[in-house]
């Protein structure tokens, strides 16, 4: 019997709403598991409950950067085998123009708020025995870019973030890892054109051997971390970056 399904699993989809999350949610449910999904705009994340197989999923909008609203998802939420921590947000801002109100923001989606929401989910007994908890990071993490000071240190913290629950949880079998992605074609990627130049951008992605990824690349490595194919890896990241990293080619 294959390792590589999720057949008699509940996972908890993040950021499910859009690109990476919403195709990886798909994905997950037609691996077998049922799937709960949140993400703040309520027609986009039906768009994405409609598209799950089988009957058991669930679908809750939520700011969880709003304390109240964390704390009544984390209620809703039935009893999980794996969370996929994707959503985030991406905002280029010059070190010198850095206010503390920018800095929440992107720090508020892209750690605090699944910092906290893992504490409510651990302290509240809702992750089960064996669980599988997997963040999306960037490669930005560990090759961060002009701009890029408040992005590439909330994934940097995130990495180290799950290791430390690696580490915590090891004793019930519960694993953490994170998956570091380049740039993946998703209305994210657009907000970056949109944020940089046009020009800046056909540049970057010109030097991806395997050209940009699709959020079904992404998928595919977030189901093997959430399956027990992956029992025995905990506390580290996966790079997917379609040979970006390697160099000029
Ligand atoms: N695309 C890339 O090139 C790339 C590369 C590396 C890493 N990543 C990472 O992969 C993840 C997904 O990226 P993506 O490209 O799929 O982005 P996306 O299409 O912009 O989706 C982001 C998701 O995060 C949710 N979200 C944002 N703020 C939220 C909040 N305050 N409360 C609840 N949900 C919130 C959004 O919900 P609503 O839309 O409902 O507001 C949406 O579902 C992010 O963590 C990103 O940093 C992306």
């Amino acid at each position: 019997m294959t390792p590589f399904h999720l057949n008699n699993k509940t996972i908890l989809v993040t950021g499910a709403s859009s690109g990476i999350g919403r195709q990886a949610a798909i994905g997950i449910s037609a691996m077998g598991a049922n799937v709960v999904i949140t993400g703040r705009d309520k027609n986009r994340l039906n768009d994405t409950f409609l598209n799950l197989k089988g009957n058991n999923n669930i679908q809750l909008t939520s700011d969880f950067t709003i304390e109240e609203e964390l704390i009544s998802l984390v209620k809703k939420i039935p009893q999980l085998d794996g969370v996929f921590n994707c959503a985030g947000i991406v905002k280029p801002f010059p070190i010198k123009f850095i206010s503390a109100q920018v800095l929440s923001e992107v720090f508020d989606v892209n750690f605090n708020a699944q910092v906290l929401l893992m504490s409510h989910l651990f302290r509240s007994k809702k992750i089960n025995k064996n669980a599988s908890i997997v963040f999306s990071s960037s490669i930005a993490a560990t090759h961060p870019y002009k701009g890029g000071a408040l992005y590439s240190s909330s994934k940097a913290a995130l990495e180290t973030y799950s290791k430390v629950i690696a580490l915590e949880f090891s004793n019930v079998g519960i694993r953490s890892n994170c998956i570091a992605s380049a740039m993946v074609k998703t209305p994210m990627y657009d907000t970056a054109e949109h944020q940089g130049t046009k020009e800046r951008m056909d540049e970057h992605i010109k030097k991806y051997p395997l050209g940009v990824g699709l959020p079904s690349d992404v998928t595919n490595a977030v189901i093997y971390l959430l399956s027990d194919a992956s029992r025995w890896m905990t506390g580290q990241t996966i790079t997917l970056d379609g040979g970006f990293l390697l160099g000029d080619f």
